[in-house]
């Protein structure tokens, strides 16, 4: 078995062992454990949540605190408000803060395209997500609240970088050793939302 294959079956095994649904979930136990996003109570929505591995994760980390999952796919229950939908729908700011009653404290994405194999169409279509994210936060997240977003490396990677740190104080890049060496996948931690309202 080549090095990254064994890679990727240590952390499916260690998934199906410790009961996690995506062997996802070990990067944002490294995200946390490096830029501790998690406080009890928060406010978090999970863009992209399913197959529910973020979510599992953040719910040991937030105690009493509530998780908006949003995902076009379905996810089997987990103690969070899910809502099946695009991250495109015009109504979805206004459904998260109907059921969360305030603005979150954290935004999660690790939405990713149906991979088509073509690099660079994979990538703009990677940070179209973001965006679309990004103008989710706009509406949602608290002044100074954090965002942590996946995002694939490429030609409009710089430009993401610059727009986000106009509207965060820290933006961070981040590789998860749990992320493949050979995968573009790299996560940006946004830290202090400057949005002031
Ligand atoms: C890599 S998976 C997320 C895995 C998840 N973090 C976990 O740990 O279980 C990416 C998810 O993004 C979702 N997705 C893709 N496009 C989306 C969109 N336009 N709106 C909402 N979710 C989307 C996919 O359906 C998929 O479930």
């Amino acid at each position: 078995m080549r090095p990254t294959e064994a890679k990727k079956e240590y952390y499916r095994r260690e998934a199906k062992r410790v009961g996690y649904r995506s062997r996802a979930a070990f990067k944002l136990l490294e995200i946390n454990n490096v830029f501790h996003i998690f406080n009890e109570g928060m406010y978090v929505v999970d863009l992209g949540c399913s197959p529910g591995g973020w979510s599992q994760v953040a719910l040991q980390f937030i105690g009493k605190g509530k998780i908006v999952g949003i995902d076009i796919e379905d996810i089997k229950p987990l103690p969070i408000e899910f809502i099946n939908a695009s991250i495109e729908d015009p109504s979805l700011s206004e459904r998260i803060l109907n059921i969360l009653g305030r603005k979150v404290d954290l935004i999660l994405s690790d939405m990713a395209p149906n991979v088509s194999g073509i690099w660079s169409l994979d990538h703009i279509r990677q940070v179209d997500l973001v965006y679309k994210a990004v103008d989710l936060a706009e509406k949602i997240l608290r002044r100074s609240g954090n965002m942590v977003v996946k995002v694939f490396e490429g030609e409009m990677f710089n430009q993401l970088r610059e727009d986000l740190s106009k509207r965060f104080k820290d933006v961070i890049i981040f590789k998860p050793k749990a992320s493949r060496k050979e995968s573009s996948e790299l996560y940006l931690i946004c830290k202090g939302f400057k949005q002031v309202s």
